[in-house]
């Protein structure tokens, strides 16, 4: 296997990084956690850290310069994303906490206003429950019914068992993009021109696709898109929901507040224009203006350039690990993100990931917050490596050598 034949100035990326210059367990950092969430780039730092010391101020609000130099940052990094995500409109880029709380509220809103008693949501089996929870909390309030479309031991969705799910009563196809628990990139384009056809909207959980590789929404023609700052080497607490503009108009505001409204009475409220109508209260400023830096940091390393250095990760590392006697990889879906879930003979991966751990080889053993995957593949629990942008090959080393030590002990 060719390590790093691409022209990835890898060294270089992880000068941007500081936190990768420390040492754990009196051994170099190696950060395989990605999927959980990402380090962050001086870029990203610099830019909230200017920002609280030269513009804070509230957004919307003041007639003073400094709130319109605050507002200016605030907007410009929703036009950054806008163009990142390839969005028509600003319009239809709301700011929220993160994909959980994006899912919520289009449950929320477009669910509650729109959805009765009897209604369909079509999910897949390998949701993290944050597109799971939100649709049963909306079950309990309405009475409607989720069908779930399966997968196949690699982790692949059954394509074939799709249409049948359809009929009058589906409401909105809600799915992963791609599987954290698995690494499975689904065919979103495909799955969203077949709900289409049944004039069923889709919802994208886009929190682990948004930083693998370009996203167009136009061109998927997803109706709703679901990301994390904080996955895509931005700041934690902030997130964004993309809807198409024709159905933000249509649905009714999260929450009540101020920046939310035109006017207000006590007999009656106006609402704001979008993307307004459904930001109430102070924003998290200083998160959509990292969020905004990173967006322009991933933009200049080109998103293509690091879908094709990941692969090769991902390709590197699939081929060490099952070298490993007794591993069985967990989602051998013929398309995956450099997700990789695992098992180790019966050590239980809690154990797995302690011991890698005095290696400084930070991994994530869990469910993932995807337990029917774990259902599926009967399994309580798996080890899971994550790749970003700034690891290495020699970090696989270190992995693989740190397993190797896990498999001694328990030998
Ligand atoms: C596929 C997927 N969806 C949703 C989420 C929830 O994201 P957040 O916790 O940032 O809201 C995650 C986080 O791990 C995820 O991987």
């Amino acid at each position: 296997m060719n390590k790093n034949t691409l022209n990835w100035d890898i060294e270089y990326i992880r000068q941007d990084f500081p936190i990768l210059q420390q040492s754990m367990s009196g051994a170099p950092l190696v950060y395989l956690d990605n999927a959980s969430t990402t380090q962050k780039p001086k870029a990203v730092l610099n830019a909230m850290q200017s920002f609280y010391e030269t513009s804070n101020a509230n957004v919307h609000r003041g007639i003073y310069a400094l709130s319109e130099q605050a507002t200016a940052l605030y907007e410009g990094a929703r036009k950054l994303i806008k163009e990142f995500i390839h969005a028509k409109s600003t319009n239809e880029i709301i700011f929220v906490r993160g994909t959980t709380e994006a899912i919520n509220l289009v449950a929320q809103t477009y669910g509650l206003s729109h959805f009765k008693q009897g209604d369909e949501v079509i999910l897949t089996a390998m949701e993290h429950h944050a597109n799971i929870v939100p649709w049963q909390i909306l079950g309990q309030q309405l009475g409607i019914q989720l069908k779930v479309l399966p997968m196949d031991e690699n982790g692949e969705l059954k394509l074939d068992k799709l249409p049948e799910l359809f009929n009058e009563k589906t409401k909105l196809l809600a799915m992963v993009h791609i599987s954290n628990a698995l690494g499975t990139i689904n065919p979103a384009k495909k799955i969203i021109e077949m709900a289409h056809s049944h004039n069923v909207p889709v919802l994208l959980d886009g929190a682990q696709s948004i930083l693998h590789g370009a996203i167009n929404v136009q061109e998927l023609d997803c109706d709703f898109f679901a990301f994390s700052g904080h996955k895509m080497y931005g700041p934690t607490g902030i997130g964004v929901l993309y809807a198409k503009e024709a159905l933000l108009e249509k649905m009714p505001p999260y929450q009540g507040g101020g920046d939310m409204i035109r006017t207000v009475t006590f007999e009656k409220t106006e609402f704001n224009e979008l993307p307004y109508k459904f930001e109430a209260g102070t924003p998290n400023i200083a998160g959509a203006i990292g969020l905004g830096a990173a967006v322009e940091y991933l933009s200049k390393l080109g998103l293509e350039a690091i879908r094709a250095y990941e692969t090769q990760l991902l390709h590197y590392a699939t081929e060490r690990l099952n070298e490993i006697n007794g591993l069985r990889i967990i989602g051998n879906a013929k398309h995956k993100a450099p997700v990789i879930s695992f098992i180790l003979k019966d050590i239980h991966p809690h154990d797995i990931g302690s011991i890698v751990d005095h290696s400084g080889v930070a991994i994530r053993a869990g469910h993932h917050c995807a337990m029917p995957v774990m259902q599926f593949f009967n399994v309580a629990a798996t080890a899971r490596v994550s790749f970003g942008i700034y690891n290495t090959f020699a970090e696989i080393d270190a992995l693989i050598k740190a397993l190797q030590h896990v498999q001694e002990l328990f030998s």
